[in-house]
C-alpha cells in the first residue's frame, strides 16, 4: 500500500513537470549533428538524453541545473533523485565559461520542493559544460586551448565530473586507434554478459554478478582521471584524491573512491535493468541496451519513462557490499548505516527527500564537503611551454 501511494505521488509528480523548456539552454540541433556531439560525452545517459532532444544544452555545450533536473525527470526520475546529478556537477557560474571556480549552492533544493507542489522555479544559476567532461578538454594554456580541440570552451577542471574509476569505452583519447569503440566495449562488456533463456531468449544479458564484476574490474584496470581517483594498484600518496581532497583521511577517501561510479552504474542499473520475471526484486540489464548506451550514446529502443528512485538506487549500492569490489565495502557499509529512514515518521512522508538527506549525510561523514579545489585557467606562463 504505502509503496502504492509513493507509486502514484511519483507518477504525479512526473505529470505535473513540464518538459524540459530550453531555459537557459539552446534548440536541439539536427540529429546527425547531435549524433556526433553525442560521442565527446562520456556520461551514456547524459549522452541518451542529449540525442533524444530532451537535454538541450546551449551554444557551448552547457545545461544549468534546474535543466538538468527536469531532464532527468522526463526519464522517470522522482524530484530529489533528479536533482542529484545537478547536485554534485552542475557548479559553476554562467560567466565562468571555463568552469575555474566551483560553487556550492543550494537553491535547487529549495526549487525541488516548490516543484513538488508542482509549482517550476529556477531557484539555482548554476551550469555545467556536458561536451568538455573528457580529460583532453581540460585547457592547457591561458589563451583556452585544450589538449584536444573541439568548437567548445575549453575546461580548466574535468577531473570534478570524471569518476574515481571508469571504463575507458567512451573515452575519446583510444578513438584514433578503435574509431568505433568496438574494441574498447568488448574487452570490458563481453566478459559480463551471459545467455540465459529465463530471462530472455534471444539476446544476451547482464545479472547483477556480471555487473558487481564490471565495477570491480574497473578499480583495478580503469580510468583514474577523477578527483577521487586514487593511483594503480590502490596507492593513496601522490592520488588525486590526496590532491583534491587533502583532509579526508585515508580510509575515506578509499570509501569515496567509489562513490561516483555507483552512483552513475547504479543509477544506469536501476533506470534501464528489467526485473527479473519471478518477482524478486533482482534486475538483469540486455546486450542491445548496453551496446545502445556504452557504443552510441542512445537510450533503450523504444524507451518510455520508468519510475527511477533514490531508494532503490541507495540500496542497490547498499547490496554491492561483499561483491569482492576492492576496498567497497567501505563505502556499502558506511551508507548501510546512513541511508535507511528512521523509523519515526511513517515511509510515505517525503520519502524521497529524506533518502536524499541521508545520502547526503552519509557523504558529509565521510569528508566529502571538507575540500573545494579546482584548478583555476592556467597562467600566462603556460603560453610559453
Ligand atoms: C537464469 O535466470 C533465472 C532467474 O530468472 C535463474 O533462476 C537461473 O539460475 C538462471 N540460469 C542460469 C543458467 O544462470
Ligand atoms: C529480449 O530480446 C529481444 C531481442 O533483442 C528484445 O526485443 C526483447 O525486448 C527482450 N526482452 C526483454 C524483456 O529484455
Amino acid at each position: 500500500m504505502a509503496a502504492m501511494v509513493r507509486l502514484l505521488a511519483v507518477l504525479a509528480a512526473g505529470a505535473l513537470a513540464a518538459q524540459p523548456d530550453g531555459k537557459g539552454g539552446g534548440e536541439p540541433v539536427p540529429e546527425a549533428e547531435r549524433e556526433e556531439n553525442a560521442k565527446r560525452i562520456p556520461c551514456p545517459f547524459l549522452a541518451g538524453l542529449y540525442q533524444e532532444g530532451i537535454l538541450k544544452p546551449d551554444e557551448y555545450g552547457r545545461v544549468n541545473s534546474q535543466h538538468m533536473k527536469e531532464a532527468m525527470m522526463a526519464a522517470g526520475s522522482t524530484i530529489p533523485n533528479a536533482i542529484f546529478p545537478s547536485f554534485g556537477t552542475v557548479r559553476f557560474k554562467e560567466d565562468d565559461l571555463h568552469q575555474t571556480k566551483r560553487h556550492w549552492d543550494y537553491g535547487l533544493i529549495p526549487s525541488g520542493v516548490i516543484d513538488d507542489f508542482g509549482l517550476e522555479k529556477d531557484l539555482s544559476t548554476l551550469w555545467l559544460n556536458i561536451m568538455t567532461m573528457n580529460v583532453p578538454d581540460k585547457c592547457i594554456d591561458a589563451a583556452g586551448h585544450a589538449a584536444m580541440p573541439s568548437k567548445f570552451p575549453c575546461n580548466a577542471n574535468p577531473q570534478h565530473v570524471q569518476h574515481g574509476y571508469s571504463t575507458t569505452i567512451r573515452d575519446p583519447r583510444y578513438d584514433a586507434e578503435d574509431p568505433t569503440r568496438e574494441n574498447r566495449y568488448k574487452d570490458w562488456i563481453e566478459p559480463t554478459l551471459v545467455k540465459n533463456t529465463t530471462l530472455n531468449a534471444t539476446e544476451r544479458v547482464m545479472t547483477f554478478e556480471g555487473f558487481t564484476a564490471l565495477l570491480a574490474r574497473m578499480t583495478v584496470e580503469g580510468d583514474l582521471s577523477g578527483e577521487w581517483s586514487l593511483k594503480p594498484n590502490f596507492e593513496y600518496d601522490g592520488s588525486n584524491v590526496q590532491h583534491y581532497h587533502p583532509h579526508i583521511s585515508q580510509v575515506n577517501a578509499e570509501a569515496l573512491y567509489h562513490w561516483g561510479p555507483w552512483l552513475a552504474w547504479v543509477g544506469l542499473w536501476e533506470a534501464y535493468g528489467y526485473p527479473y520475471p519471478d518477482g524478486s526484486k533482482e534486475k538483469y540489464m540486455t546486450e542491445s541496451d548496453l551496446r545502445r548506451f556504452l557504443l552510441h550514446g542512445k537510450l533503450p529502443l523504444g524507451w518510455s519513462p520508468k519510475p527511477f528512485t533514490l531508494e532503490d538506487v541507495g540500496y542497490t549500492m547498499i547490496a554491492l557490499k561483499g561483491h569482492q569490489i576492492p576496498f567497497g565495502d567501505l563505502y556499502s557499509e558506511s551508507l548501510a548505516k546512513k541511508f535507511p529512514l528512521t523509523s519515526f515518521l511513517p515511509k510515505v512522508l517525503g520519502t524521497e527527500w529524506r533518502y536524499m538527506r541521508n545520502y547526503a549525510d552519509n557523504q558529509r561523514s565521510l569528508g566529502f564537503f571538507l575540500d573545494n579545489i579546482v584548478n583555476p585557467m592556467p597562467g600566462p606562463s603556460a603560453l610559453m611551454v
